[in-house]
Order: C-alpha cells, then sequence, then structure tokens
C-alpha cells in the first residue's frame, strides 16, 4: 500500500522566534532564500507523497499562497524577461496538492494532527514537523516508509542526543532490531535526563497507521495544557507495534535561533555562488576582524 498523504501542522504560535513571528509565519523564514517550509514540503515530495494536508491557524495564510499560482507576479518577471525565476515560480505551484483544516486554537500538535482526520481518512499517512529540516541524500520520510513497508507498522525517525538535552525532545526506550532500527516500548515527552529511557530522541517526522486519531481522541492536555503527540503514540504503543529509525542525514531545529542561523549558514555553504565569499566573511568575524 502506497502512502499517499502528508499532514504538515502549522498552527504553532512560533513564540521562541519573536518578534520575528508576530505577522511573519515562522514556517515562511528564509533559509537562505527559500522558505523553511519548501524544504520540508521538498522533502515529502521526493519521497512519494501526492497530497499535503496543512493544518493551519490565524495568521498563516501565506503557507498556502506560497504554493498557489502567481499570475501577477508571473507577468512581471516575463515581461522583464526573467525566465528562471519564472521557471522557478511555475514549479512551486505545481509541486502537489494542497489541502488545508483550520486549528481554532493551538491546543498542541496532538490536537492539530487530530484536526487532519477527515482529510486523511482510514489509510496509514505521513507526518512531518516544519521545525524540522533534515538534510539527507535519500529524504528521510522515505527511508522512514521503506521501514513501513516492511513492518506495516507506525514508524518515528529518530537521531542521538546528549541526555544532557533530552528535555527538548521526545525520548523513546525500546529493544534493538538492527544496526538503525529499534522497536519502541516507551516513549517520555522532554525528561529530565535522570528519566530519559535512552539517548534517542524523536525527530519531527513520523509514519502512522490512522488508530493514531483514536488514541489522541482519548488524550488529556498534558505538559503546558497542551494534547500532546507523545500521550498518543504512548496509547498507540499499547495496542501496536511501532519502530523507531534512526535516518541518515543532517538535523536542523529551525523552530529554534540557533538552528534557525546554523541552518541558513549550512545551506548558504551548500550554494556555489556563495560558498567562498561567506567562507571568508566567517574566518573574519570569527577572527573577530570585522
Ligand atoms: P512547537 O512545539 O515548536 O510549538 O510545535 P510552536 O508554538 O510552533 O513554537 P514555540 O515553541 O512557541 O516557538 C511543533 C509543531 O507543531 C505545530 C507547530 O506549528 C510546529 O510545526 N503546532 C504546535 C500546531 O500546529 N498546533 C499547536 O497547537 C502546537
Amino acid at each position: 500500500m502506497r502512502i499517499k498523504k502528508a499532514v504538515i501542522p502549522v498552527a504553532g504560535l512560533g513564540t521562541r522566534l519573536l518578534p520575528a513571528t508576530k505577522t511573519v509565519p515562522k514556517e515562511l523564514l528564509p533559509i537562505v532564500d527559500v522558505p523553511a517550509i519548501q524544504y520540508v514540503v521538498q522533502e515529502a515530495v521526493d519521497s512519494g507523497v501526492d497530497e499535503i494536508i496543512f493544518v493551519t491557524g490565524r495568521g498563516k495564510d501565506g503557507i498556502e499562497d506560497h504554493f498557489d499560482e502567481s499570475p501577477e507576479l508571473v507577468q512581471v518577471l516575463e515581461q522583464r524577461g526573467q525566465k528562471e525565476l519564472v521557471e522557478q515560480l511555475k514549479a512551486i505551484s505545481k509541486m502537489v496538492e494542497v489541502v488545508s483544516v483550520r486549528q481554532k486554537q493551538p491546543l498542541g500538535l496532538g490536537h492539530a494532527v487530530l484536526c487532519a482526520r477527515d482529510l486523511v481518512g482510514s489509510e496509514p499517512f505521513v507526518v512531518l514537523l516544519p521545525d524540522d529540516i533534515i538534510d539527507a541524500e535519500v529524504p528521510c520520510v522515505r527511508q522512514l516508509l521503506e521501514v513501513f513497508e516492511q513492518t506495516k507498522e507506525s514508524v518515528l525517525a529518530l537521531r542521538r542526543v546528549p541526555k544532557s538535552e533530552a528535555h527538548r525532545y521526545g525520548i523513546v526506550g525500546g529493544k534493538a532490531m538492527s544496526e538503525r532500527l529499534c522497536q519502541v516500548d516507551t516513549v517520555v515527552e522532554k525528561p529530565q535526563p535522570a528519566d530519559a529511557p535512552s539517548e534517542l530522541a524523536i525527530v519531527g517526522r513520523y509514519i502512522f497507521r490512522s488508530e493514531i486519531f483514536s488514541m489522541l481522541e482519548k488524550v488529556a492536555p498534558g505538559r503546558g495544557g497542551e494534547i500532546q503527540l507523545t500521550d498518543g503514540i504512548a496509547g498507540l504503543l499499547r495496542e501496536r507495534k511501532i519502530f523507531g529509525y534512526e535516518f541518515s542525514g543532517i538535523h536542523y531545529d529551525v523552530g529554534d535561533k540557533l538552528g534557525l542561523v546554523r541552518a541558513t549558514v549550512a545551506y548558504a555553504l551548500k550554494r556555489a555562488d556563495l560558498r567562498e565569499p561567506l567562507k571568508k566573511f566567517l574566518a573574519q568575524a570569527v577572527n573577530e576582524k570585522l
């Protein structure tokens, strides 16, 4: 069974990036000249997904607009002979089918995923969090889909983090099945180092069987009064197997100031036109010779 739909929750407030996110959705902040959300949608498309479901909130309309056609802009660029830009803009609007549903209040990530229930239906689906950008040769979602194709069970993307950083993530415990694969047996949201069952943290990529929805429905508000996705996963774990996969690739948390700067620098260094001048600038800046 091919998984066709991906849910991307974008209804969060983005308070860690205020004041930038007062009026601009954090998902539209650029990594060089491409909005963060476009990298994430591209990953889904490159993994074989053909429908994106955005869970949006107030002030987030620009995200859907980014994937829509822009006839006025295209007309002006055509008149100016800027063909390359015209092609780029047309390619963005043709990337993928986009639909959306509103989360009226930011009641938590688990609640946001639950809002997509009617649009997803009863098939397994992907969830991508746009705060997490993963630079990988094989797209991270594709890596997870390969595990799903074998196991037919829900799969979580994992990366190792020092226990001192466990309080920033959902942490899993489990039984190793192979070098990168484990069968999850516990999941704890943002534990203190001493309570972390392992160093394996959940990163924002998931494949879920549709049973996750009935679990989320039963979740009571937890930490911070929010309906946590982790609590839904813990419920699902009582009824079905869940696997974790340590993906290969570099992860950036662009919902956080330092992560956003890191991603910007790393992606700029990959650009032929920016690499050398940026390296020069960074060397000068580090030596405080600015
Ligand atoms: P975060 O925990 O990063 O929350 O959400 P946030 O509100 O966006 O950011 P900060 O912490 O205030 O800076 C993880 C993902 O879940 C979505 C966010 O948009 C983000 O993609 N989310 C979170 C929702 O869609 N709805 C919610 O109620 C909460």
